[in-house]
């Protein structure tokens, strides 16, 4: 079966209480059981990870090399200021999906900016929770045999 890492950055952990007119109600818990639930209609397996932490991040790019077929990433406060991040992605040869609940364009200047996006085979933001369902998705037809 086709395995899709999926990567949560810092202070993702929190969502539910963050910020929740800008990132909305739904918890990680709440958002990784849809995607599960979802993977398992599309036939794809999942690997769930969340870190605050840029090295651990790193790290688990990695190891998913050779031993993911896509990945989704939300990198988070990351995506604006990670080169660490975004070298460890250039590792892959497989689809990436960059991801953001909330639209960052439409924010501070600052989030303007992603080091992600040019490695990433697409971006989906400002879609809230369903971006993830829909990343899920992208990435499942993309790697279908
Ligand atoms: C975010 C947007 C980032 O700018 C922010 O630092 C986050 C979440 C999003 O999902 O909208 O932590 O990636």
């Amino acid at each position: 079966m086709k395995k899709i890492l999926v990567i949560h950055g810092p202070n993702l952990n929190m969502l539910g209480k963050r910020e929740t007119d800008i990132y909305g109600k739904a918890g990680l818990d709440q958002i990784n059981a849809d995607l599960e639930k979802r993977a398992a209609d599309l036939g794809v397996t999942l690997d769930i990870f969340q870190s605050n932490h840029e090295g651990q991040i790193v790290e688990k790019i990695q190891a998913a090399l050779k031993k993911c077929n896509a990945v989704i990433i939300n990198p988070a406060a990351y995506t604006h200021t990670s080169v660490a991040i975004r070298d460890a992605l250039l590792l892959l040869d497989v689809p990436i999906i960059e991801i953001h609940l909330s639209n960052i364009y439409k924010r501070e200047p600052f989030r303007h900016t992603s080091l992600v996006t040019d490695v990433a085979t697409g971006q989906i933001c400002g879609l809230g929770a369903r971006g993830y369902l829909l990343a899920l998705e992208a990435a499942a037809e993309l790697i279908k045999a």
